[in-house]
């Protein structure tokens, strides 16, 4: 599997820290130490089918694939506003494709898991072009008055088109059911049958617990496909993260000891966009031509779960 396309949207609002410290207990130099953000884009009047319709089209345009001709249109996603029909399947009607469409939820380690799925229909089935389109909003989940975990968190969409090829060289996913340290439940609607107790609120986050899990499951993610390929980490081009925070991007990139030009981040700019930050990020890189054929890469992720994975790819678009 190649990926041979790249695009991504933003909501058009910038949010900087600044900002927040007018409603917010916190400062600038807080959130720049702790997390290395500056600003966020965040959703005000745009949809997220609207982002994830932009990031898809630019990456089709950026694979010269037509529409009509993907095979299948797969969706990283948390939350959005359709609890039904399923995002992929907004976005197909949008886009004019014909294919098949699913969405999953792997948390933010959504679009490890949509590329895996994504090898296994190269494998499986007669087909030629997937689209995987990453669109969160992980600013509607938080409560705005929790300085803990709304200055984290922007929102945007990013997207892949893959074709069959061999660039695609290791996937390794992990999920350990523990949900405790990061989960959101809301409220069904009621029945006249309903009688237990139903939680319902905002995001809760222990953020030492996740910043703990997810840096030993990066670690170990990314061992685990450099070792599959007899690779060792000098021979890796570029570590695209997870962009939760710039001192978990430290400290894996510490661990590794690798240079740091070869952990490209934009954190600062957009937040923790969820399954969307790596895309969005790749995207980025493709676009500045910082990517060469041949430059090897390895992509990981974590999330809510707790769910990790990594990949580890060729680069061979010109
Ligand atoms: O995609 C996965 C999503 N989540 C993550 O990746 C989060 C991983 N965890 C983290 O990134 C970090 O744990 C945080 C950035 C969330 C927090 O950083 P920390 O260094 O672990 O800080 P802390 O939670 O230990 O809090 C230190 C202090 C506390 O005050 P006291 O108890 O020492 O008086 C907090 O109340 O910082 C306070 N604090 C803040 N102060 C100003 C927490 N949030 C803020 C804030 N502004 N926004």
């Amino acid at each position: 599997m190649n990926i041979i396309g790249t695009g991504c949207a933003h909501p058009s609002l910038t949010v900087t820290n600044e900002m927040l410290s007018g409603f917010l207990d916190t400062s600038d130099e807080w959130i720049t130490t702790r997390t290395g953000i500056k600003k966020r884009q965040l959703i005000s009047d745009e949809r997220l089918e609207d982002l994830a319709t932009e990031a898809a089209t630019k990456a089709l345009e950026n694979a010269g694939v037509a529409a009509e001709d993907l095979d299948y249109i797969i969706c990283s996603n948390v939350i959005n506003e359709y609890i039904t029909p399923s995002l992929s399947c907004i976005l197909q009607g949008k886009i004019g494709a014909n294919s098949p469409c699913v969405d999953l939820n792997g948390a933010c380690a959504g679009f490890i898991y949509a590329l895996d799925i994504a090898n296994s229909f190269f494998k499986s089935k007669d087909i030629k072009n997937i689209l995987i389109v990453c669109a969160e909003e992980p600013t509607r989940m938080v409560d705005w008055n929790q300085r803990n975990t709304c200055v984290l968190f922007g929102d945007g969409a990013g997207a892949v088109v893959l074709s069959r090829g061999e660039d695609v060289m290791a996937i390794k996913l992990t999920a350990v059911s523990k949900p405790e340290p990061l989960y959101q439940m809301r409220k069904l609607e009621h029945t006249p049958f309903i009688n237990k107790e139903e939680p319902d609120g905002p995001l809760v986050m222990k953020g030492q617990d996740v910043f703990k899990l997810a840096v030993e499951s990066s670690k170990n993610d990314i061992n685990s496909v450099i070792d599959e390929c007899d690779l060792s980490y000098n021979d890796v081009n570029y570590y695209l993260l997870h962009q939760a925070n710039i001192r978990i991007i430290d400290t894996i990139r510490n661990t590794l000891q690798q240079d740091e030009s070869k952990f490209p981040h934009n954190i600062e700019k957009y937040g923790n966009t969820s399954s969307a930050s790596i895309p969005i990020l790749l995207d980025e890189l493709n676009r500045d031509k910082k990517l060469k054929k041949g430059d090897k890469l390895v992509l990981s992720a974590f999330g809510a779960g707790f769910v990790a994975g990594a990949c580890l790819l060729k680069w061979s678009k010109e």
